[in-house]
């Protein structure tokens, strides 16, 4: 029987990060963690009861209250809050330009970042986990480390794609506000461990940049 495999996968959005852990788990048969929908969930439940996000104390206040729940299927992941399925809501862009803020409280990451090490404690078969802090903060022990990257331009390119046809300028605007908020927070910042493995995706293809995680967890599975 294979071992169970840690992964962390960790960079900004828009490097093809979500698309790659899914695949990679769905293809080596192990579980998937987006962390980045339960920073959304917490966000959207602060919104949805009316807490002042403008507020740090008044969302460290409410931290600990909503229960976030999510399903590590790669090829169906799920996540519900209070036992509410938020997959959809959790996208809009209401929640996309507070959540930086939400996710900058201590509290709230202490929260999330023990749901998160009880759920990738609990993965028998491993777990790739997607995020900004998972191999430097997370899971420092994590078996293989990936920081995935890409231009501002590729970024925002697949952005506005992906939001069907939003303006590519704007997207990218968007984009580095959004990288200058989560990498110049105090708590557990986005950033690359020491020793996470860097991987350019700009000029590489979705199923290329697959292919080469896959590659690398398998080398790391056949050492362990
Ligand atoms: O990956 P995403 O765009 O869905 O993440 C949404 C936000 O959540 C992102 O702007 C920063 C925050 N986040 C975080 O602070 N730490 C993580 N491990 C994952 C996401």
């Amino acid at each position: 029987m294979d071992t169970a495999v840690i992964v962390a996968i960790d960079g900004p959005s828009g490097t093809g990060k979500s698309s790659t852990s899914k695949a990679v788990a769905a293809q080596l048969g192990l579980s998937y963690l987006d962390t980045g929908a339960q920073y959304r969930a917490i966000t959207w439940w602060m919104v949805h009861n009316g807490i002042d996000i403008t507020d740090p104390a008044a969302i460290a206040a409410a931290a600990g209250k909503p229960e976030i729940v999510s399903g590590t299927d790669p090829s169906a992941p799920t996540i519900t809050v209070d036992g509410t399925d938020v997959a959809g809501p959790i996208r809009t862009q209401e929640v996309t330009s507070k959540v930086s803020a939400v996710s900058a409280v201590p509290e709230v990451r202490a929260r999330i970042t023990e749901l998160q090490r009880s759920i990738a404690a609990g993965a028998e078969k491993g777990i790739v986990v997607e995020g900004r802090d998972i191999g430097t903060t997370v899971l420092p022990d994590a078996d293989l480390k990936i920081f995935l990257t890409a231009s501002p331009e590729a970024r925002a390119a697949r952005r506005s794609g992906e939001l069907k046809g939003a303006d590519v300028n704007a997207t990218r605007e968007a984009l580095l506000k959004r990288d200058a908020a989560d990498s110049g927070r105090k708590t557990s910042p986005l950033a690359k461990a020491d020793d996470a493995v860097e991987v350019d995706t700009s000029d590489l293809t979705l199923q290329q940049v697959i292919e080469c995680v896959v590659t690398l967890v398998e080398e790391k599975r056949a050492a362990k």
